[in-house]
């Protein structure tokens, strides 16, 4: 048997069946909204890698100290035989994971890219020859199916990246990630904190304008893939920090008043001046709001882990 398998969930053009149902049914909802995930194609996971080198854009640094310092602690806490890691990409920080599982049989990374995941596979296999790694084009949010790789499982989800799902959302996906666990199993979960406004809005709209490109790369994507008429440079990157929920918004400001035809949807979309879209929500973190979003999925929070500086938060859960 290859060590390396590539199992495809998700039909050729779902993704594109996908983006058309989002831009359709965001753009002719008021307020407007484009959900996050489709920033991130090329071009955007390349502004996105470039993000996380940002002086002012903590979260991967801070996730990074957390897991050099804690992977042997995860490891015996686990004693995971698969690891299972959401929304891999570059399978980057899992090495330090993988380097603390000696006696891991499967590594299962889980993508919506491909290439993304063939390329992981292979830098992966050549550091460690012995793993079987079977990959899945798949998306998360909506409903996995796991390939039968022994026990003790440990599903990871890292980057913060569960903060962009609405609460709902959230709430639906973790009980999603519950139902692919066996008593016993376990979560890795990471999450930015709570912290002061003024941090939080840096690391969303730094000084070198990356994070607003990354957002308004949301429109070349829009551009490309359904012909839209629309100019990145006819709106203005907006980050804000939203007391109540608790979370940073991400919006596109238009200049002036504008339409945007979009050709493939048979759609002409009018913006005010001045007029906001949200295109992301990155919600921010208590221990007690984690425990108890994990409680009512049945996952029972074990271990909580910071960074030195108390920014962000890797927690363990267990299912009961
Ligand atoms: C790492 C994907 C969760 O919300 O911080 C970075 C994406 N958006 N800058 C985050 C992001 C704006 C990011 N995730």
């Amino acid at each position: 048997m290859s060590p390396f398998l590539l199992t495809r969930t998700l039909p050729e053009d779902a993704t594109d069946a996908a983006l058309r149902a989002d831009v359709l049914h965001g753009l002719t909802r008021t307020p407007k909204e484009l959900p996050p995930k489709w920033f991130y194609d090329a071009r955007g996971s390349e502004l996105f890698e470039e993000i996380t080198r940002l002086p002012e854009y903590y979260p991967t640094r801070a996730e990074r100290e957390i897991l050099i310092a804690r992977a042997p602690e995860i490891a015996a806490a686990t004693e995971a035989r698969t690891l299972v890691e959401l929304g891999s990409g570059s399978s980057e920080k899992t090495r330090h994971l993988l380097d603390a599982l000696p006696e891991l049989h499967s590594y299962v990374p889980v993508d919506v890219s491909e290439s993304a995941l063939t390329g992981a596979a292979e830098a992966l296999l050549a550091e460690r020859p012995g793993l079987n790694v079977h990959a899945l084009i798949a998306d998360f949010t909506r409903g996995l199916a796991l390939p039968g790789t022994p026990g003790p499982r440990l599903v990871a989800f890292l980057g913060g990246t569960v903060g962009n799902l609405l609460p709902a959302e959230r709430a639906a996906f973790l009980r999603s990630v519950r139902s692919l666990l066996d008593p016993g199993d376990a979560l890795l979960l990471g999450t930015d904190l709570v912290k002061d406004e003024a941090v939080l809005v840096r690391a969303y709209d730094d000084a070198s304008g990356v994070t607003a490109a990354f957002n308004k790369n949301v429109l070349s994507v829009i551009a490309r893939e359904l012909g839209a008429d629309v100019d990145p440079g006819d709106f203005d990157h907006v980050a804000v920090w939203d007391p109540e929920r608790e979370w940073i918004e991400m919006r596109l400001r238009a200049r002036s008043a504008l339409t945007v035809k979009i050709p493939e949807l048979d759609l002409a979309v009018t913006f005010e001046a001045g007029e906001e879209m949200r295109t992301e929500v990155s919600a921010k973190f208590r221990q007690e709001g984690v425990r108890t979003e994990l409680a009512a999925a049945e996952l029972e929070l074990t271990k909580w882990w910071t960074d030195k500086e108390g920014r962000y938060a890797l927690s363990l859960s267990t299912a009961r």
